[in-house]
């Protein structure tokens, strides 16, 4: 790409990764025919696919008529009625770190799976304790031997699972697991993200009897009646928009300056990285009605760093954005202090852009940027998803052309970055 050139344009915003992904694990419980619309068209969908089609499960994708609807993506149907194959493929678990989250799926509905441990996005370490301790609460037998794991349930009984600290992934695994156990489940220290929220309400319209409402955000708390299993069916489900999607572009308009609005957006989900733009100077617009959102960022001299930002679990500033948040801190004038509080190594991308010129050190899970240095092009190394992301922003920010290579993490979580970049008259193309 060929940096320095403002955004203009608007944007559609694709189906949320971090929602279809459990939904679509949690087809597996369902003996029936579920649609998902709006399903993005990503390396991460296509890895899920292969793990429920792996089990005998059905699976027809279709792409969405984007002419006659709003969604973008893929229409996917999931037909587990012949599921039987109790054996997840080590290539796709390895592949991707919410694997795991079939486990619960799966003991839920055949009692019984054999894994290894997940793979996923090199951010620091990410353990399964929580997971394994819930669902072993729950009943099941665990055996770990080297990097495998075999879980096994004759039947699996409600019970109360008080985490210690909030996980998405552990907390989807157990409503899962616990959708069709005996008796009365009770998560405490449940994560609330809307993820969270969108599992549940996908699980109670199949059949589920879930209570995730009322006081939950605040207390997270979320008590799950069992149901049999012959009890849950089919649905048609349409997957929300994507938050970490939206702040991304969000963030490359205020890095690059411009005036983008974004369509199809999940409005209520994005306070925090909101808040956060617009006290770094930018102006934003939102049109509830239509459901969009615009973000002015043209007047340069307006964009300020805020002195202090820490990522922290919904409804606070996500970790996922905390590398594109870096970048439009390089570009804005003034000192950012950023904590990553959820993963230890989220700060991969620190050097590819100390090699394009940024000044930022690091200590510890802190940064600090020192924005208002020039950026300058290089080949700069994707590592992971997000950062792969904030790199391509960076490119788009610096003088000359960067080249991201390693760009597939980037296709793990976006449709397609270069095109929606493009559409927004960036200069971007891949290259072989
Ligand atoms: C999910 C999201 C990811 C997001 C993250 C935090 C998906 C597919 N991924 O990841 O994009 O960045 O939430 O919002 O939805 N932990 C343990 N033991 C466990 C499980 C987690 O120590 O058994 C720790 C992790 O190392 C991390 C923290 O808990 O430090 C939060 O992780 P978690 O919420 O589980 O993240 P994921 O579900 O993996």
């Amino acid at each position: 790409m060929e940096g320095k050139k403002p955004l203009d344009g608007r944007i559609q915003i694709q189906g949320s990764k971090n929602a279809a992904l459990p939904i679509l694990a949690a087809c597996m419980l369902i003996p029936g025919l579920c649609v998902l619309n709006n399903c993005p068209d990503i390396t991460d969908i296509e890895c899920m696919c292969s793990l429920l089609k792996s089990t005998g499960a059905v699976i027809n994708t279709v792409a969405a008529d984007t002419k006659t609807t709003t969604q973008t993506g893929n229409r996917i149907e999931i037909n587990t009625c012949s599921v039987r194959g109790n054996r997840l493929p080590e290539r796709y678990v390895s592949a991707m770190r919410s694997s795991v989250i079939m486990m619960g799926a799966m003991l839920g509905r055949l009692g019984e799976v054999y894994v290894n441990y997940p793979g996923g996005c090199v951010i620091g370490e990410r353990p399964i304790d929580l997971h394994l301790y819930g669902l072993e609460k729950l009943g099941a037998q665990i055996w770990i031997e080297g990097n495998h794991i075999h879980a096994y349930a004759d039947e699996l009984k409600g019970a109360v699972i008080d985490f210690p600290f909030s996980s998405v992934g552990a907390t989807q695994n157990i409503i899962l697991a616990a959708v069709t156990a005996r008796g009365t489940t009770v998560i405490k220290n449940a994560a609330r993200e809307p993820e969270i929220t969108e599992l549940c309400k996908f699980l109670n319209r199949a059949g589920a009897c879930i209570d995730y409402s009322g006081t939950m955000l605040k207390t997270g708390r979320i008590v799950i009646q069992g149901v049999e299993l012959s009890k849950l069916h089919g649905v048609t489900y349409d997957i929300i928009s994507d938050r970490i999607v939206a702040g991304t572009y969000l963030f490359a308009a205020l890095a690059a300056g411009g005036e983008i609005t974004l369509e199809n957006i999940p409005i209520r989900q994005l306070d925090s990285i909101c808040d956060t733009i617009k006290g770094m100077g930018a102006v934003i617009a939102v049109d509830e009605v239509r459901n969009e959102l615009a973000i002015d960022a043209s007047d340069r001299d307006k964009i300020v760093n805020l002195s202090y930002i820490q990522t922290d679990v919904y409804p606070d500033f996500p970790t996922d954005l905390q590398s594109p948040l870096l970048v439009a801190a390089c570009m804005a004038k003034g000192k950012l202090v950023v904590r990553e509080k959820i993963f230890s190594s989220r700060f991969r991308i620190v050097e590819e852009l100390q090699r394009m010129g940024a000044e930022i050190s690091i200590e510890g899970d802190t940064a600090v940027v020192t924005g208002g240095r020039e950026l300058e092009g290089r080949t700069v190394i994707a590592r992971e998803l997000r950062g792969g992301a904030a790199l391509v922003i960076a490119g788009l920010c610096a003088s000359g052309i960067t080249t991201v290579a390693d760009s597939g993490y980037i296709r793990r979580g976006y449709q397609d970055i270069v095109g929606d970049f493009a559409g927004l008259g960036a200069h971007i193309r891949y290259v072989d």
